[in-house]
């Protein structure tokens, strides 16, 4: 596994138990962790094996849960010891990560995840788990879970073979199209997109535009209902700051390219103009992550 960050910790956890023999790749250089993965009632240590590229065995199957913007990178770097056949699953939020992946990988088995299950980092060792979800993952044309996915179906909790991954991950990026960049560009915790009546109608601006696209692209559900879907969403996470304000007050980068970024290509490609959403793009890009 790529990426022993919040949600990477997680799913190793998930899949060891059931059954998987799961390797944190590191970078070269970075010092093996003693992870703790810390649960409602619990906190355990992560008996995990760590190794680089360098030094581990023949991978097999591969899941990357780095930030979308470290994905094609940290794919590369697996190059030298990844197996002609090997699946690998992108669990990390955007779109457009698979066809990177394609790019420079024509021939690999390369498959998407999306899930809401939460988790952050307390410190650099300390994983918590902030929330159960469900997680959905498949890959373009293979509609039928492939063996590999019986540890995930045994392992992750409320977890699915999505045989149109690409519905659920546009959907998951329509949403946070509506409300992170503008979360992030205001400071604001979601609910103020609610509570405050200029927000909620760039909200609703912002929907029109992400509804148009998604028409155009053949998502129809989500172009039918993100208006409400994006609201819904908005209240029920209230309290939440969403991942994007996260990273820009952290003064991180942001995943912004893959998100917003991702659904103005489609937009272009469709000849749809998307001006509210293009000028958050601009606006969280100065943001100076
Ligand atoms: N956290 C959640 O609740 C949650 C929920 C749903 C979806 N997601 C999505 O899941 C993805 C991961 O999120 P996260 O919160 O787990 O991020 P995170 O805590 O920042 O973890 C990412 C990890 O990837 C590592 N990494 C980056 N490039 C690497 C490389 N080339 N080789 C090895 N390791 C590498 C990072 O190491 P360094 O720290 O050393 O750079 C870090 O440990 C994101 O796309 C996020 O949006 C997260």
């Amino acid at each position: 596994m790529l990426g022993a960050g919040a949600i990477g910790c997680l799913f190793a956890s998930y899949l060891q138990r059931a059954g998987c023999t799961v390797t944190l790749l590191h970078r070269p250089g970075t010092p093996e962790r003693t992870l703790r993965l810390e649960l409602a009632d619990t906190t355990t240590t992560l008996q995990l094996q760590q190794a680089t590229v360098a030094d581990c065995a023949p991978i097999e199957h591969l899941l990357i849960t780095t930030k979308a913007y470290d994905v094609r990178e940290a794919l590369r770097s697996a190059q030298q010891k990844l197996q002609p056949d090997a699946p690998v699953v992108i669990l990390a939020n955007g779109m457009g990560l698979q066809e990177e992946a394609r790019e420079d990988f024509p021939t690999l088995p390369v498959y998407c995840a999306t899930t809401t299950q939460g988790a952050h980092r307390v410190d650099a060792g300390r994983i918590r788990h902030a929330g159960k979800g469900a997680t959905f993952v498949g890959g373009a044309g293979t509609v039928l879970p492939p063996p590999w996915f019986a540890p995930w179906k045994m392992g992750v909790e409320d977890c699915h073979w999505d045989a149109d991954i690409d519905s659920a991950l546009w959907h998951k990026l329509a949403i946070n199209c509506a409300i992170n960049p503008l979360t992030a560009v205001h400071g604001c915790v979601n609910g103020e997109l609610a509570e405050q009546p200029g927000l909620a109608a760039q909200v609703a601006g912002l929907c029109r535009e992400i509804s148009q696209v998604s028409y155009a692209a053949g998502y129809t559900a989500t172009a039918q209902r993100i208006a409400q879907t994006a609201m819904d969403v908005i209240r029920a996470t209230a309290s939440n700051q969403s991942s994007m304000l996260q990273d820009v007050e952290a003064g991180r980068q942001t995943e912004i390219n893959y998100i917003t970024g991702y659904l103005l290509k489609v937009a272009d490609a469709h000849g749809i103009p998307a001006p509210m959403n293009a000028a958050l793009y601009a606006k969280v890009n100065s943001l100076g992550n």
